[in-house]
C-alpha cells in the first residue's frame, strides 16, 4: 500500500508539474480544461523534463527505468520550451524485448514517446497502472481508458475511441530527439 501512495504522489507531482491550468488542485485525473492548441512539436526537439526539480532539463535517456513514465515537453534547438497541453508528451521505456516490433521505427530503442493527453476526454496519461489489466500500462484515471505503450500506444481499454498517438524519437548523445511528427491526432476527437 505504502507503493500505491508514492504512486499517487508521484503522479500529483507530475500534474502539478506539468503546469497545466484548470486540472489541478482537484482530485487526479481531473478533466484538463485549458483550451488545446494543436501539437507544435518539430523534428529537432529534444524532450525534457515538463516539471520537477528538472524542469527543462533534458531526459536523460539512459536513467529511465522500465515502466516509469516521465511527463515532458518539446524543445527547439532555439532552446524554447514549447508550452501547451498538446505539447505534453509521456516518455515510458518499456521492458527489454516487450515492444511490439511493429513500432519499433517510432522508438528510440525500448523508449517509447507518446501523447500525454487522453483521447477521450483529455486528461493527462501520464503514469501506468498497478492493478489488474492496468498493471504495466499507461493508465487515465478520469474515466479508466487503459493504453499498451508496448504497442505504440493502442488504447487496450475503456471509453478511448483511439490509442494515444506516438512521436517518433532516437537518441542522440543520451537525450532523446523527435524525429518526425505524432503518428495520429493528439486529445479527443
Ligand atoms: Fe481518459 Fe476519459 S479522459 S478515459
Amino acid at each position: 500500500m505504502a507503493n500505491d501512495h508514492g504512486n499517487v504522489d508521484r503522479h500529483r507531482r507530475m500534474l502539478l508539474g506539468a503546469g497545466v491550468g484548470g486540472c489541478v488542485g482537484a482530485a487526479l485525473g481531473t478533466r484538463v480544461e485549458t483550451v488545446a492548441a494543436a501539437s507544435t512539436v518539430k523534428p529537432g526537439d529534444v524532450l525534457v523534463h515538463s516539471g520537477g526539480d528538472d524542469q527543462g532539463e533534458a531526459v536523460d535517456a539512459k536513467a529511465l527505468i522500465p515502466l516509469e513514465p516521465v511527463l515532458t515537453r518539446p524543445r527547439s534547438s532555439a532552446g524554447k520550451v514549447r508550452q501547451g497541453k498538446n505539447n505534453l508528451i509521456t516518455v515510458v521505456r518499456v521492458p527489454a524485448g516487450e515492444l511490439d516490433p511493429r513500432f519499433a521505427d517510432v522508438a528510440a530503442g525500448d523508449v517509447v514517446a507518446v501523447s500525454a493527453v487522453c483521447t477521450h476526454q483529455g486528461c493527462l496519461v501520464s503514469d501506468v497502472g498497478h492493478f489488474g489489466t492496468a498493471e504495466g500500462k499507461l493508465a487515465c484515471s478520469c474515466h479508466g481508458s487503459v493504453f499498451d505503450p508496448r504497442v505504440g500506444g493502442k488504447n487496450v481499454e475503456g471509453p478511448a475511441p483511439r490509442g494515444l498517438p506516438a512521436l517518433p524519437i532516437d537518441q542522440k548523445d543520451g537525450q532523446l530527439v523527435v524525429t518526425g511528427e505524432f503518428t495520429g491526432k493528439v486529445g479527443p476527437s
